[in-house]
C-alpha cells in the first residue's frame, strides 16, 4: 500500500503561513534511514548498542548518557548543514561503554534524520588508507577518504590507539581539520588519559601530539567516563554487580597525587610542569 502522506514520492505537501511547500516524508527518512544505518560501518557486536539499553550507574556515566542524549536531540532534522554544536569525545578505561554509546548516538541520529554517518576503528581506517596510498596521489584527494570527511557524523573509535607517526598524524589533522572547518560532527573514544604529559606513553598527547588535541577539545566536549569493566559483568549481571565491579576496580586503582595534581592541571592550562603517573586500570599502555 503506497503512503498515505506522499503516495510513495517522498516529498509530502505542508502549508506553512499561507505557503505551500513539500518537504520529505517520514517514510522517506525511514527507508534512506535504514539504508544508511546498513552503510555506516557499524561493527557486529555493537548492533544491539542504544541509549536505551545502556546502563548509567553512576554520576560520571549519567552525564555521559544526558550529553549523549542531548546530542542527538540536537540534531537537525530537515538539514543537517546547520550549526551542530561541538562533537563528544568519550574517555576512559576498557569497558566502561564508551563505543556503546558513541554507536548508539550514531543510530539514534541516523534513525531521526537519515544522516550519512560512519564508524571507523581509527586504526582500521588508517590500514585502508595506507593500503589505497599512491605515492603519485596527494592525501587529500583519497577516494577512500572522501565518505570519512564529508559524512554528517563520523565516529572515530579508540584514538590514539596507533602510535603517531608523521604519517598518521598527517593523515588524521587533515581529517579532523576538514571536519572541523565544515563544521560536522564528530565523536572519538579513547583509552588515553588528557593528562598534559606528552612524554607519558599512556596519555592522549604523547599518542596525538598537541595540535591535534587542542583542536580537539574545541570540537569535542570532553567527557570521562568512569566505571566498572562491562565484559567483566556475569551473564545476568544486574546493576549491583556494576556498582561492585566498578568499586572494586577504583579501589584497585586509587590515582596516586602526582596523578591527581596533573589532572588539576588540566583545568589550568596555564600550569603545564606536572608529571603525572596516572593510568586508565588496564589500558592498552603502551600498544
Ligand atoms: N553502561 C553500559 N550499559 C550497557 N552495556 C554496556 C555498558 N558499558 C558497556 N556495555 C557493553 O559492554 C561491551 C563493552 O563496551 P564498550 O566496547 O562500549 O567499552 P569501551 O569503553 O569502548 O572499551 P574499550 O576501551 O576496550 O574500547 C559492549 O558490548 C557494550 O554494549
Ligand atoms: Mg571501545
Ligand atoms: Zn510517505
Amino acid at each position: 500500500m503506497p503512503c498515505p502522506l506522499c503516495d510513495d514520492t517522498g516529498w509530502k505537501p505542508v502549508e506553512e503561513q499561507g505557503v505551500r511547500r513539500v518537504v520529505r516524508c517520514a517514510c522517506w527518512r525511514e527507508q534512506v534511514g535504514q539504508t544508511r544505518l546498513a552503510d555506516s560501518n557499524i561493527p557486529k557486536r555493537y548492533q544491539h548498542c542504544t541509549l536505551a539499553n545502556f546502563r548509567a550507574y553512576n554520576e560520571s556515566l549519567q552525564h555521559a548518557l544526558e550529553a549523549a542524549t542531548l546530542l542527538t536531540e540536537r540534531f537537525p532534522t530537515a538539514s543537517t548543514r546547520e550549526q551542530l554544536g561541538r562533537g563528544l569525545f568519550l574517555d576512559g578505561a576498557p569497558g566502561v561503554g564508551k563505543t556503546h554509546l558513541a554507536v548508539a548516538v550514531l543510530k539514534a541520529i541516523v534513525e531521526k534524520s537519515a544522516a550519512r554517518a560512519l564508524f571507523y576503528d581509527t586504526r582500521d581506517l588508517l590500514r585502508v588508507i595506507r593500503s589505497t596510498y599512491d605515492p603519485s596521489i596527494r592525501t587529500t584527494e583519497l577516494e577512500v577518504l572522501r565518505p570519512v570527511m564529508t559524512a554528517d557524523l563520523l565516529v572515530l573509535d579508540d584514538l590514539g590507539a596507533e602510535k603517531t607517526s608523521e604519517w598518521v598524524e598527517e593523515t588524521m589533522n587533515l581529517i579532523v581539520n576538514t571536519r572541523y572547518n565544515e563544521r560536522r560532527l564528530t565523536i572519538f573514544t579513547s583509552n588515553y588519559l588528557d593528562i598534559p604529559d606528552d612524554t607519558d606513553p599512556n596519555s592522549l598527547l604523547f599518542r596525538i601530539g598537541f595540535r591535534m588535541r587542542s583542536r580537539l577539545h574545541e570540537m569535542c566536549e570532553f567527557i570521562e567516563m568512569d566505571g566498572a569493566d562491562y565484559r567483566e559483568l556475569p551473564v545476568n549481571g544486574g546493576v549491583d554487580d556494576l556498582i561492585t565491579l566498578w568499586k572494586m576496580r577504583k579501589k584497585s586503582t586509587l590515582p596516586s597525587p602526582r596523578g591527581r595534581q596533573a589532572r588539576a592541571q588540566l583545568r589550568e592550562p596555564a600550569a603545564r610542569d606536572g608529571k603525572a603517573d596516572l593510568r586508565w586500570p588496564g589500558g592498552r599502555a603502551g600498544s
